[in-house]
């Protein structure tokens, strides 16, 4: 008998879940912000050193919200990586700005601050690092970005629970972003959530979150009717999503242990046959900690990767890449330009391989992938 194939993504179902969904829709309560999303947004408050949180439908919603609260103008920039999901760069771009795409850190895959500071013009509004694979962007944006009276936004969707130095990804900017998507380590399917590190940015962005009127502040007691104040979009989380979020997040630190086990195996097993044929491990530094949402080995060369993804897939291993640089994408080429040229990005969106890595992925399972994987590299 031929085994199983083993996907590269699937959702874990957490204790709590069901209970918690029965919950919510027998409770006759299902519009956002009701009683799950109270207790979902006090659990990521928690996690972003108490800084408020406002959840949306994804990370998209959440990036379109902090490009809302930019007011942006035309002719407008806004300088993201090219290293990224369409959504960084895309949220933005509908709001009128004009993309400016910098390169990656050949080392961390995020933004490369160096361009970034060779990018910053009189136009410039906001910077928007990824912390790819929850490895962390250089913390010194956020000055460079108070400098220039720039917002620092950071895209948190893959740095759920990573830390640098102790500090929480998703608190160095004036604004960050989480995804709940079902690939991400923490899923109510489609979610996210705008965390509003700047307080005088809070008021605002629960504004345009609510189609543009003041119902929080009326929930508050502060005004004694709500109204249109501005404009705004619908920019909720339904509360049987967030009842999903809450069962998940209650069982965060069993995802983060059983990730934590599966990438470790493969970094004992898998790193040294990689490292045995030119390529390398995308690992973080020791003043991190891991995030472990990917585990992304970088191949010497776009033929290596080829060959590798097409034997693993063969095997019924779901390996994938990914992303296809935004720069020299369709959309990407109208929205903007990248001044500096991208090449790390070119060349790392031609080599990387991600290996399966999902919440409920058994010992079983990331064995056979390593089993597998060490074979396939020694060929
Ligand atoms: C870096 C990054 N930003 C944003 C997103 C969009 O997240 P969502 O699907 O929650 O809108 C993704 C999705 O994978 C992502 O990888």
């Amino acid at each position: 008998m031929t085994a199983s194939p083993i996907p590269f993504n699937r959702a874990t179902l957490a204790p709590r879940q069901l209970a918690y969904l029965e919950q919510s829709s027998r409770s006759g309560q299902l519009a956002g912000d009701g009683p799950f999303s109270a207790a979902a947004t006090k659990e990521l408050s928690g996690l972003h050193n108490g800084a408020p949180v406002l959840l949306t439908p994804s990370c998209t919603a959440a990036l379109e919200l902090s490009a809302l609260l930019l007011d942006i103008q035309p002719g407008d920039e806004v300088i993201v990586p090219s290293f990224t999901f369409s959504s960084t760069a895309g949220a933005f771009a509908l709001m009128g700005a004009r993309i400016v795409f910098a390169d990656i850190d050949p080392v961390t895959l995020g933004i490369d601050a160096a361009q970034v500071a060779q990018l910053i013009t009189d136009r410039t509004r906001a910077v928007v690092p990824v912390h790819y694979g929850g490895v962390p962007t250089p913390p010194g944006l956020r000055a460079l970005a108070d400098r220039h009276g720039l917002l620092l936004i950071e895209d948190n969707a893959h740095g759920l629970y990573g830390s640098l130095d102790g500090q929480p990804l998703g608190t160095f900017g004036h604004l960050s972003t989480l995804s709940f998507h079902n690939t991400k380590n923490i899923t109510c399917g489609e979610g996210g959530a705008l965390v509003v590190n700047d307080p005088a940015l809070h008021e605002r962005a629960e504004i345009l979150r609510e189609k543009g009127t003041d119902r929080a502040r009326f929930f508050r007691g502060m005004v004694d009717k709500y109204s249109w104040v501005d404009v705004g979009s619908s920019y909720l989380l339904s509360d049987l999503n967030a009842a999903m979020l809450l069962a998940q997040l209650e069982f965060g630190a069993e995802i983060q242990a059983r990730r934590q086990a599966a990438w470790d195996h493969y970094r004992a097993v898998v790193g040294p046959a990689a490292e045995a044929r030119g390529a390398t491990v995308f690992e973080p530094g020791p003043d991190v900690v891991n995030a472990y949402h990917l585990f992304v080995l970088l191949l010497p060369d776009l033929e290596a990767r080829t060959a590798l993804l097409k034997a693993a897939q063969e095997q019924g291993i779901g390996c994938t890449f990914h992303y296809v640089p935004l720069h020299s994408s369709a959309a990407g080429r109208k929205a903007g330009t990248a001044p500096l040229g991208c090449p790390v990005t070119d060349s790392v969106s031609d080599r990387l391989i991600r290996l399966p890595l999902f919440s409920d992925i058994g010992p079983a399972d990331y064995e056979r992938v390593a089993d597998v994987m060490v074979r396939l590299l020694a060929n």
